[in-house]
């Protein structure tokens, strides 16, 4: 049985997270419906802080919000003392509307426009990470015209292949993110240096997400360290900060054996320590950026089971009310997920069975061939881990609205995001007069 967080079976052979029977919750708000454990999400983001803290190094832990971005989100980053993520305006708007303290905002992007780096600017954020020329050149008109200094990070590609699905690397060298090594980012990081409108802090890599194996991270840290010591003689002064991203695996499936939270951040400090000890350069405060290592496996969506289609010696498709709309990533990414029927969790009785989702695409499909308890319609399914960038990356293809997401703790269930209504997939719609007048000219 693949179960996640504070998940367990009840004594009515439910599924319950935090304290609630999904039953009875979906019964008050319907399906489909994003959930989450806030007792895993915490844990999670209290044993990041944790095992940092057991080293004698400043850090900030910055939850990459981009996994989930809602005002809740930000509000319990805010109460475990992580700093924020953000990478465009509207991600920053959220975390300004929660009341996020903007100096443990950092602002990512490698096409940040006019008005997010204004925006970022008025909000006196703790950082940009600047990713281009380009940009380096927006900040100091924008920052100049502010009057205003602002402090940065610089991103660079440390040209590491991850071990992950080719979509979601980012450190290798042909990349659209960052500066190369060395010679262009130290290129960058002379200008930035010469400007009067920015104050440069240190760099930034990050090689990639979803990464089980720590070596990737040694060595990049390896090479980051070495271009410390070029660029800090070649600026001749020296770079208080190290940003080395995300990325951190977490357990879809029972294939998947992430590190703990702990190992995660002690192999990253120890190659941190070793490589920089090494050159007898100072250990620079380090920033991590972990987004689906903390909301990943504290989330589950619960789906209701309707039609079904059995193709003797072939498959049985089992179509649930949602599918790539609210989780585009079994079709992007071949992402693999477990799954239970939540309404009866423990039974002797199982099927082989694929899971539909309910778009128009024969691509839509969200679970292939998994064991469940004799699914029938009106049955109530769970898929686990579906925290990060399931939501974020939701949309309203065949113009379906989006789930409401509830936050679940000591059996209270408190919703964070309004179900959308078909009401509100037409607000933007416009009809132009000249549509409203014209003759039906078609064939009678
Ligand atoms: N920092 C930077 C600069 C990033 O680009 C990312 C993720 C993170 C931090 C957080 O990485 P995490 O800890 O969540 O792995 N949509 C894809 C994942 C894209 C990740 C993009 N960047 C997916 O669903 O798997």
């Amino acid at each position: 049985m693949f179960l996640t967080g504070t998940s367990r079976i009840n004594e009515k052979n439910h599924l319950e997270i935090g304290g609630v029977d999904t039953v009875e919750l979906v019964e008050r708000v319907g399906t489909p419906l994003y959930v989450l454990d806030e007792a895993e999400i915490r844990k999670r983001m209290k044993e990041f802080i944790a095992s940092f803290q057991a080293y004698n190094i400043p850090f900030q832990v910055a939850y990459a919000s981009k996994a989930l971005c809602t005002k809740a989100m930000c509000y319990m980053a805010e109460q475990e003392g992580l700093s924020l993520d953000v990478v465009s305006g509207g991600e920053l708007f959220t975390a300004i509307q929660a009341g996020f303290p903007s100096e443990r905002i950092h602002f990512h992007g490698n096409n940040k426009s006019e008005k997010e780096i204004e925006m970022a600017i008025d909000a006196n954020i703790g950082a940009f990470v600047i990713d281009n020329l380009y940009e380096i050149e927006l900040i100091k008109e924008i920052a100049g015209r502010k009057e205003k200094k602002v402090n940065a990070l610089i991103r660079v590609t440390p040209g590491i292949e991850a071990h992950t699905h080719e979509y979601i690397q980012t450190g290798q060298e042909d990349s659209k993110f960052g500066f190369n090594l060395n010679e262009p980012a130290i290129a960058a990081a002379k200008i930035v240096q010469a400007s009067e409108q920015i104050e440069l802090n240190g760099f930034h890599f990050h090689i990639g997400s979803q990464i089980f194996d720590m070596t990737g991270f040694e060595k990049a840290v390896e090479r980051i360290a070495d271009f410390y010591s070029i660029v800090q003689y070649e600026l001749k002064t020296e770079l208080p900060i190290l940003n080395t991203g995300g990325g951190f695996g977490i357990r879809y499936t029972n294939e998947d054996n992430p590190l703990s939270i702990k190992n995660y951040v002690d192999s990253l400090l120890e190659s941190v320590k070793n490589h920089f000890v090494k050159r007898s350069l100072n250990i620079p405060e380090i920033w991590i950026e972990p987004g689906r290592s903390i909301i990943g496996e504290a989330g589950i969506t619960l789906y209701k089971i309707g039609s079904s289609k059995d193709i003797p010696n072939v498959r049985k498709y089992v179509a649930v009310d949602g599918g790539m709309m609210d989780n585009p990533r079994p079709a992007l990414y071949q992402a693999k997920y477990e799954a239970a029927i939540a309404n009866r969790m423990i039974s002797d009785e199982s099927e082989k069975v694929s899971v539909a989702g309910k778009a128009c695409e024969s691509g839509d499909m969200l679970i292939w061939d998994i064991q469940l308890n004799q699914p029938q319609a009106g049955d109530l399914l769970a898929i686990f881990s579906t925290g990060a960038y399931n939501y974020s990356m939701s949309s309203n293809y065949n113009r379906i609205p989006r789930p409401a997401m509830v936050l679940l703790n000591e059996g209270n269930a408190d919703l964070i995001v309004e179900r959308e209504t078909v009401e509100d997939l037409v607000q933007y719609d416009r009809v132009p007069e000249r549509l409203t007048v014209q003759k039906n000219i078609g064939i009678k």
